[in-house]
């Protein structure tokens, strides 16, 4: 079978994706009208023609201005259902998707509108197809540790639905070791833990999110080779790297995505993964993400059936689970 029907129709897994970053254009715009919010933009293509980023800042003022157009529990029921029915075209069988609160309530829009609606589509997801999927409340880093420990108390009612807390937005001058203290009531309380390092960040950042955070996986990551101990140590591990290749390009970490590292961190025995961060601002869901890695470096069938495998198991499911996919990609 051809690389690219492997690509389309094995069982993946998604680890690394931002509901937020999942709206569609076409969806932003008909919320837009349905809410009279006003969007700089005078039609659907030209909200496409503005996803030109020079960096992550830029994609997250674009980013967080877009998602002012989700106001009701329909409306986060829509974005969540438009997602998980794309896992659905593409084989996805299982997500752990984040979201992140404090672009929600600092506009007034609380846990009791956007949790709800995101457990409509998901039990939908579930009952109709069968499809898996865990959620990841993610901090805004750019914000104060305060207003951390504050979302993490607002979102008390919902702890049975949430498996891991993350951290995200504006890496660059907010090191993880600013919300140490926050990540350990988020540890007492037992939650998995994952973060966002070494995107635009240093090696270093990475180091605090392992030593200071405790993560259970680093999302991107991709600037570990400047340091080779931290290398040895995420081999030696196992610790999951989530990686991006579409949204690295994107975002100019690197220029070229024949420059992308993550098949060399691939063998050189990393735990890596493939996922689509922010799909509708990269220009590509998860297979798309895949073809490119063909595409540009020449990944072949082993490595592919490896990427697939490790999504699995880098994932928060339970061990029988990940084995039972596991056994479908290496049987195929
Ligand atoms: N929020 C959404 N996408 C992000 C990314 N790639 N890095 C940091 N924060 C984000
Ligand atoms: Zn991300």
């Amino acid at each position: 079978m051809a690389i690219s029907s492997l690509i389309s129709t094995l069982p993946k897994a998604e680890l690394h994706l931002h509901i937020e970053g999942s709206l569609e254009p076409a969806l932003m715009w008909q919320l837009a009208k349905k809410h009279q919010v006003t969007l700089p933009y005078n039609s659907v293509a030209e909200i496409e023609a503005a996803y030109q980023f020079d960096d992550l800042q830029s994609f997250l003022d674009l980013y967080y201005a877009g998602a002012d157009v989700l106001r009701d529990e329909d409306d986060f029921y829509q974005l969540m259902w438009s997602y998980l029915s794309k896992c659905r075209e593409q084989n996805v069988v299982h997500a752990e998707i984040m979201f992140d609160p404090q672009t929600h309530t600092l506009r007034g829009v609380g846990f009791d509108t956007f949790m709800p609606g995101f457990s409509k589509a998901i039990d939908q997801a579930r009952s109709e197809w069968g499809m898996s999927t865990l959620l990841i409340m993610s901090f805004l880093r750019h914000l104060p540790e305060a207003d951390a420990f504050v979302t993490l108390k607002e979102a008390e009612p919902y702890y049975s639905n949430i498996t891991a807390i993350g951290l995200d937005s504006s890496e660059l001058g907010h090191p993880p070791q600013k919300f140490e203290r926050v990540f350990a009531q988020v540890k007492e309380l037992g939650f998995k833990i994952v973060a966002h390092a070494g995107e635009e960040g240093p090696a270093d950042y990475i180091w605090q999110a392992i030593k200071l955070l405790n993560v259970d996986r680093v999302d991107h990551g991709v600037k570990c080779q400047q340091d080779s101990e931290l290398m040895q140590y995420l081999i030696k591990h196992q610790l999951p790297l989530t990686v991006c290749p579409l949204s690295n390009l994107k975002l100019k970490v690197i220029d070229d995505m024949k420059h992308h590292n993550i098949l060399q961190l691939l063998e050189e025995g990393m735990l890596v993964t493939v996922n689509s961060d922010d799909p509708t601002y990269f220009g590509g869901y998860l297979n798309e993400n895949y073809d490119q890695l063909h595409a540009a470096l020449g990944m072949n069938t082993d490595q592919l059936k490896q990427l697939l495998a490790n999504s699995f198991t880098a994932s928060f499911l339970p061990e029988p689970k990940k084995q039972y996919w596991i056994e479908q990609i290496n049987a195929a």
